[in-house]
């Protein structure tokens, strides 16, 4: 089965911290796809900017790196590289001083009317002084959009200021503020499910439905991000956005149309009915981990304080917390989500318990019937799995036992899954926002995690240490099992 393309408008990306490591890892690599599948117009061109003094060619080597790390060999064709490589030019300019922004005047100015896109691969604290540059020098046409990174602000009161920098330059429909998750495939298909299918909306209420789960765990440490990652912690890192993101799109009513702000205004909605924890659900609804030194699939691995060198930090590296909808459709429909860095296995899903039949009829001996289940798995494996209880084969009575309805997308579709930075790329490119962060979502977000930033700072308490290779603190079992819950483990869960 081949995707179908939806061809787009000539465009120029100008990349700046185009030698930095998302370019590397995700943005070369996805405009390579692209054009690999002849949706990007021949015109387009890759404008890479960044401090660091380089030639176009060095430039090209920089991209061709990233391409023989992360792209498919048999992808690669002469051809294509270098029909790739053509669009890369390089621009040495100071995000926060006048030099090289002529050069980039230079560059852009053969093409005003064309689609521009500026993609701040940068830290937060030069959004500002690069979009002042990009006001200041009348490189911001109509057909102009700017993307950023997160993270958008370390509180929602530093995210107010980031936006505010950012919106003197851009109105709002030209922002995107990308959350990679709304790009993943199964992430989109979880829409798909909710809207497309009519079988599970009757169901999808507190009257049918126990809890949810949302588990987003990586085998990897934070290594090279050490340094970033420390300022940050999961909260902020995964918690914020992608997960609450998720949350979203599981939660939000359907929407009146897939248009971008039918979509948003949902999510928002979602996102001002999350209940505030009170000072006691501080303690007893969120716990926060740091993991230590143990072994994981790839050995033995060092601890987050080792890994650092900074035997003093209280940064987490996994949360757990059980978040309460005040909604009618989610009253008393609990969601805990966790997230984090060395845990067991790398695996992102979605879990949607449904309550117990009312009665059981089957006899005891019959095994114990458990709970329907959906699965929406993100990674890896992308798919769909819907636990139901059956009769095992045979005679001997009546025996019960929990199987799933599968789907493997990679085994329903046999193409490529493209990557979130694919499809969203060329989002932006389209103009189409409905997977980026409206500004009113980001704020409601932090509200709701700023108060358990709060509380982290003024209590004594530090993370709860677990070993590398496990699920994470004790607590976080906890935290789930006084409910009379589980955590969902795995495909043979
Ligand atoms: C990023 C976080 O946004 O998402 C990283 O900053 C994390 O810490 C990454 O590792 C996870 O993304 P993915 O797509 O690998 O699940």
């Amino acid at each position: 089965m081949t995707a179908r393309l939806i061809p787009v408008d000539p465009f120029d990306i100008v990349v700046f911290g185009a030698t930095g490591d998302l370019a590397q890892r995700k943005l070369i690599p996805a405009l390579f796809h692209r054009d690999e599948q002849g949706q990007i117009p021949a015109e387009a061109r890759i404008i890479g900017t960044s401090r660091r003094e380089m030639s176009d060619d060095e430039f090209r080597k920089f991209a061709t790196t990233a391409l023989e790390l992360f792209v498919e060999e048999k992808l690669r064709t002469p051809e294509m590289m270098q029909k790739f490589l053509a669009r890369f030019t390089y621009i040495a300019a100071e995000a926060s001083k006048e030099d090289g922004w002529s050069k980039l005047d230079e560059a852009l100015a053969q093409n005003q009317d064309r689609i521009r896109v500026f993609y701040l691969a940068v830290g937060p604290d030069l959004f500002g002084p690069i979009c002042e540059r990009l006001g200041n020098h009348k490189l911001v046409t109509p057909n102009s959009r700017v993307v950023v990174e997160k993270p958008l602000g370390k509180s929602g009161e530093s995210a107010q200021a980031l936006n505010d920098a950012i919106g003197k330059v851009f109105a709002e429909p030209m922002i995107y503020r990308i959350d990679h998750y709304l790009g993943k495939e199964t992430v989109q298909n979880l829409m798909a499910l909710r809207f497309a299918n009519s079988l599970f909306e009757p169901l999808w209420t507190a009257a049918h439905i126990d809890h949810v789960q949302i588990t987003v765990a990586e085998t990897l440490g934070v290594e090279s991000r050490a340094g970033y990652y420390d300022t940050s912690g999961a909260l902020r890192d995964m918690v914020q956005n992608h997960i609450l993101q998720l949350l979203c799109l599981v939660a939000m009513e359907p929407p009146s149309s897939m248009d971008a702000d039918a979509v948003r205004d949902e999510k928002l909605k979602v996102l001002k009915s999350l209940k505030t924890l009170t000072t006691d659900q501080l303690e007893t609804s969120v716990v926060r981990g740091q993991y230590r030194a143990g072994s994981t699939e790839a050995g033995a691995v060092k601890g987050y304080l080792e890994e650092l060198g900074n035997p003093e930090s209280k940064t987490e590296t996994f949360v757990a917390i059980k978040i309460e909808i005040a909604s009618w459709r989610w009253s008393q429909v609990p969601f805990y989500l966790r997230t984090g860095k060395r845990l067991a296995q790398r695996e992102s899903e979605i879990m949607v318990e449904f309550k117990p039949v009312p009665i059981n009829v089957f006899a005891k001996s019959a095994s114990n019937l458990q709970p329907n289940r959906l699965v929406i798995r993100l990674q890896p494996d992308e798919g769909v799995k819907l636990w139901l209880s059956v009769k095992e084969p045979g005679p001997g009575g009546m025996r019960l036992k929990n199987v799933p309805l599968d789907m493997s997308f990679a085994e329903a579709f046999s193409t490529r899954q493209p990557e979130a930075y694919e499809r969203l790329l060329m989002d932006v490119v389209r103009g189409n926002p409905t997977l980026f962060m409206r500004r009113d979502e980001v704020a409601a977000a932090w509200k709701y995690i700023d108060p358990i930033l709060d509380h982290w700072k003024d209590t004594t308490d530090v993370p709860k240490p677990y070993t590398s290779g496990t699920w994470g603190p004790t607590s976080a079992i906890a935290l789930i099992e006084r409910d009379g819950r589980t955590w969902y483990e795995g495909p043979d869960a």
